[in-house]
């Protein structure tokens, strides 16, 4: 009876996730989160992206966990001329896995996959112009992507329907990193 109970339990959290897919958010330990991210890749519906798709590179990202479970995190995102440098604090939203901040527009970030070690999925939202846009961004903690992560990645993007044409494998850039903050 106990056991029924307890994966009746697991049943429900489950219906809670956002699609099957998303697993990875339910188990997810925040700690295994924090630290130094590159950026290795991207799908996006931004258009302004997209029309510079072949000027992105690899951004760098690193992690906080603070006290309060809030979101400390930096960013390096080289951009054509010049290297910025953002910092954002994320709340949890209630949503498990799901963060947003307010800083600079409204915005929402979600572990989505993760293996706690090498690699995490992202989906994230940001309102800009009163329109929503999405992105999925892979995580990586080398700047080297395993053709086995680059097929998963797709496989994720297809799955929240970005086409082949949104997604961005990031070439290495060594002008912009977070190490100089
Ligand atoms: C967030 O991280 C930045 C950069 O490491 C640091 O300067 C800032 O004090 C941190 N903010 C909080 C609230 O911890």
């Amino acid at each position: 009876m106990r056991t029924m109970g307890l994966s009746l339990g697991l049943v429900l959290l489950c219906l809670l996730c956002t699609g099957a897919e998303d697993l990875g958010a339910v188990e997810l330990d925040m700690s295994k989160i924090a630290g130094k991210w590159y950026i290795t890749a991207m799908a996006t519906d931004s258009e302004s992206y997209l029309q510079k798709k072949d000027q992105l590179k690899m951004a760098m990202t690193s992690i906080e966990v603070l006290g309060d479970g809030d979101l400390n995190v930096s960013f390096a995102i080289p951009t054509p001329g010049q290297c910025m440098r953002l910092v954002s604090i994320y709340k949890p939203t209630g949503v498990l896995g799901q963060y947003y901040s307010s800083d600079r527009g409204y915005k929402t970030a979600q572990v989505v996959d993760t293996d706690g070690k090498t690699y995490a999925v992202v989906f994230a939202t940001r309102v800009k112009d009163g329109k929503t846009l999405h992105a999925l961004r892979l995580y990586s903690k080398t700047r080297e992507v395993s053709p086995r992560m680059a097929v998963l990645f797709r496989k994720l993007a297809r799955q929240r329907s970005f086409t082949n044409d949104m997604i961005v494998m990031l070439p290495t850039q060594d002008e912009c990193s977070l190490d100089e903050v």
